[in-house]
């Protein structure tokens, strides 16, 4: 059955870049914010039509910008899912909801551009943060600030249009900065050229109602697609015990990206945060720890590995703990050879603990007989290297997964061998798929 499924994927579209989010820039909906880190909606697709997953229920614990959930909608697909990132979430909710009429928002839309055309010279930014200063011209951040003060004070807006309108300002976002503002994090060295904020809000109002006809004439509406504001390691009492047919998801990697520090100029010109330790408290520590800025150093460093990883997870997950705390040790040794102060190994014990509690979680919810599909790298910290996908199978069976079996999908992290430090081990990207069976 895998390797049919190998096969039918590679028939049906270019494989190695399912792990990316390269298929979402031009398709309908997905292209309102195909986020950096998540992948292909043509993957989901297609895992969905060969195991033939119409009308059942899918769970996304780390629903990101929700490509799976778009996808849900598109072909018939409940999608139940949780997402931390308050700011992630807004967009996820928003782009599986599609209950808008084009033509109502088009005409609001128009009449709301008018308004800020005319009015944007009187809009003062002496409170916009300083990061906001530099990435954007003075002209282009009084524009943008007029777009986000007038949204929210324009009365005669429905709140239904307004976070439509929300959505396309967050679209001219990057494209109206003086640098990269997301290429993953803030590249001051990266100097574009900025296209004017109120062309390229028009140019998204036209995509979004272009987008809303598509998903009228097109999608499936009889499916249902909910999300919650939620820590996927926390228990989500919404969801009940064995109510799920299958999981589609990709957690994040154990790779030191912050999603925070990547969304910034998102978090602080919407408000969601206005510095390190707001961004800390709001995003990461409510999220799987994939950087070492996820938790406080200070309190984890006098702990042993033990400690980290937890009572439960030694007694659900003794061996793969075992195999932690060693692969933890040669990064701890390879660190100190390398003279550098990462503490990596740390990051290694939170990140394991973070998806041991993840994947208890996905065994409570699924039903016996259901597939998971997982999309996961592996990474090598001080090129020691940590086989993500395989160590994920294995906590899974120790927790109660009765088989796991490792499509790969793209080799991955070759372009950065030129740099001095950087290991030559060959990093993966695959398709991991854990079986719950009686
Ligand atoms: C690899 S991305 C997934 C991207 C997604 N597939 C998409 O289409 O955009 C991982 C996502 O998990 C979220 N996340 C991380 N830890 C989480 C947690 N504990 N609970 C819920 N969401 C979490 C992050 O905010 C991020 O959006």
């Amino acid at each position: 059955m895998i390797e049919s499924f190998y096969k039918y994927l590679k028939a049906n579209g270019n494989i190695k870049k399912f792990a990316t989010n390269f298929d979402n820039n031009k398709e309908p909906i997905h292209r309102w914010f195909p986020f950096l880190a998540g992948f292909s909606n043509k993957l989901v697709l297609e895992t969905i039509k060969f195991f033939n997953l119409t009308n059942k229920v899918i769970y996304e614990p780390f629903m990101g910008s929700g490509t799976t959930g778009v996808v849900g909608k598109e072909i018939g697909v409940n999608v139940i899912g949780n997402e931390s990132n308050e700011f992630l979430y807004r967009i996820c909710k928003l782009k599986t909801r599609i209950d808008m009429s084009p033509t109502k928002f088009d005409k609001s839309a128009k009449r709301f551009l008018e308004i800020c055309r005319d009015g944007w010279r009187r809009t003062s930014v002496k409170d916009e943060d300083p990061i906001l200063k530099r990435c954007y011209s003075l002209h282009q951040l009084k524009k943008l600030v007029c777009l986000k003060e007038r949204l929210s004070e324009e009365k005669w807006i429905s709140n239904n249009v307004k976070e439509y309108l929300f959505m396309a300002v967050t679209m001219a976002l990057p494209k109206t900065s003086n640098v990269g503002i997301n290429v993953p994090y803030i590249s001051w060295r990266h100097q574009k050229k900025p296209e004017e904020v109120f062309k390229v809000f028009e140019r998204s109002i036209k995509v979004i109602k272009e987008d809303l006809e598509f998903a009228r004439k097109r999608y499936r509406n009889n499916s249902k697609v909910k999300v919650y504001l939620h820590d996927s390691r926390i228990p989500n009492q919404a969801i009940s015990d064995n109510s799920v047919d299958g999981i589609f998801t990709s957690p994040p990697y154990l790779n030191n990206f912050d999603y925070g520090e990547s969304l910034k100029v998102f978090l602080y010109f919407w408000g969601y945060s206005s510095n390190w330790n707001d961004i800390s408290k709001k995003i990461r520590y409510k999220a799987v720890a994939s950087a070492t800025t996820y938790y406080k150093e200070s309190v984890l460093k006098s702990n042993q590995p033990d400690k980290i990883l937890g009572n439960q997870m030694l007694k659900d997950a003794p061996l793969m703990c075992e195999k932690i705390k060693k692969i933890g040790e040669s990064i701890r040794s390879a660190k100190i050879r390398k003279g550098s102060k990462k503490n990596f190994e740390l990051l290694t014990y939170m990140y394991f603990k973070d998806m041991f509690k993840s994947l208890k979680e996905m065994y409570r919810i699924t039903r016996i007989n259901s597939l998971n599909f997982m999309i996961v790298g592996d990474s090598a910290p001080f090129g020691v290297h940590v086989p993500t996908d395989i160590f994920l199978g294995e906590i899974g069976k120790e927790i109660g997964f009765s088989s796991y079996e490792i499509i790969p999908l793209r080799e991955r992290g070759t372009k950065w061998t030129t740099l001095k430090n950087r290991h030559n081990l060959k990093l993966r990207e695959c398709i991991l798929i854990l079986k719950k069976e009686r």
